[in-house]
């Protein structure tokens, strides 16, 4: 198998990115209370910027969006002003970087909104048992709260938070944004027919749950273009207690609006969900596709070469290995992730990875084609 599909230039959006090798978005819990990037942050982020694209961790358009403790946002000047320092330290290596914008709708907590209830597309309790933060998580395990159905008002106020948050973008020097629109997050909340028991012109039909994804879409490409723009999906997948009736016919649909709207990529995520999602949808698609979860070096490169996908991300190798696409450039063995330390603070387990140059111990690491660590549902997000 040729690796070398994984290393061609790439046109996406409004720049040239030089490999396919793509850090998947991550949380990780260690800017400031106030949603600020650190020094540490920009650290971490110029480190990995010699793979192709860098997706962020999630961060909030708006303070009702933020879920977890130590999470960033992108709507303050003081944020905007710490992303400057991340995109200008990435920018500085030769990378390109895309903000991911989540909003966890109901999947926050009085405790996160001074007070406030959660909202969402409709008053939907998670299933408290669905909740995932480990003892790692500096966020205290609670039953989820019963959200609050948000008014018609309230969506057109946080689809604004969305165009504001890519104006926030355009300001912070980044390259686009890509609405976190998988994993169960208030646009999946939309989209999904357990969460979504509107009857206004936000639920319903499949045309109607999908409006707010495709509005906020609209609303931040009016900023700098749908090149500025690009969607992560997850199809059927139902993490975060998130059920669709009918996943095929919903994203379909939604894949085909995406389409005619000319995003800079559709991140798609396959987390085996019993149906074929990249065969089924990737057809859908007239631009540029990254693929997610469990890949390989081989496996993503076989994908390339069979056009299933343009870009390929990787996440959890992304933590382990900040030169990831040399590594798999020259063939060289990988870091293995520790999953204690993912939503841990500091620089352990964050920016303490070795490059391979700097590897001591030959004998910690894993083959370059080793199968990906399993995602656990129980610290992903
Ligand atoms: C620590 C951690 C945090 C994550 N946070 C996010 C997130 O903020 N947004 C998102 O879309 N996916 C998130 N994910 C999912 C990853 O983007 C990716 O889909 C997943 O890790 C599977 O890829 P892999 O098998 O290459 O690790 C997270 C995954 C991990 C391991």
């Amino acid at each position: 198998m040729t690796i070398d599909s994984l290393f061609a230039p790439l046109d996406l959006g409004r720049v040239t990115i030089r490999n396919r090798v793509a850090m998947a978005p991550m949380t990780r819990q260690r800017s400031t209370l106030d949603g600020v990037p650190t020094d540490l942050n920009v650290e971490y982020y110029r480190q990995r910027a010699g793979l192709g694209l860098i997706v962020t961790e999630g961060v909030y358009p708006c303070d009702m969006g933020n879920g977890y403790l130590f999470t960033p946002g992108l709507h303050t000047p003081a944020q905007v002003a710490g992303w400057r320092r991340v995109a200008e330290a990435v920018h500085g290596e030769g990378g390109a970087i895309f903000a991911q914008v989540m909003h966890v709708g109901r999947l926050s907590d009085p405790l996160m909104l001074n007070g406030r209830q959660p909202v969402s597309a409709s008053a939907v309790r998670p299933d408290p048992l669905a909740r995932h933060y480990t003892v790692t998580c500096p966020r205290p395990k609670r039953p989820y709260p019963e959200p609050r159905a948000m008014s018609h008002a309230e969506v057109l106020e946080t689809i604004d938070a969305y165009k504001a948050c890519a104006q926030a973008a355009l300001d912070a020097g980044l390259d686009g944004v890509e609405i976190h629109a998988a994993s169960g997050y208030l646009p999946m909340q939309f989209l999904s027919t357990n969460t979504n028991l509107r009857t206004d012109a936000w639920g319903g039909s499949v045309e109607k749950r999908a409006a707010f994804l495709l509005a906020c879409v609209d609303a931040m490409a009016e900023v700098a273009g749908p090149k500025f723009v690009a969607v992560k999906l997850s199809p059927g997948w139902s993490f975060h207690n998130v059920f669709d009736d009918d996943p095929v016919a919903t994203y379909s649909h939604v894949v085909r609006q995406l389409s005619a709207r000319g995003i800079a990529y559709l991140q798609l995520g396959d987390y085996a969900v019993g149906w074929d999602v990249y065969g089924t949808l990737r057809p859908l698609f007239d631009g540029p596709a990254m693929v997610v979860a469990g890949f390989t070096r081989a496996s993503g490169a076989a994908a390339i070469a069979a056009g299933t996908a343009d870009i390929v991300a990787y996440g959890q190798a992304c933590i382990a290995n900040p030169d990831l696409a040399a590594r798999y450039r020259a063939g060289q063995p990988l870091n293995r992730p520790e999953i204690a330390t993912y939503y841990t603070q500091g620089e352990e387990g964050y920016t303490d990875y070795p490059v391979y140059a700097d590897v001591t111990d030959e004998a910690t690491l894993q083959d370059v084609d080793a199968a990906p660590t399993p995602l656990d549902p129980k610290v992903t997000g």
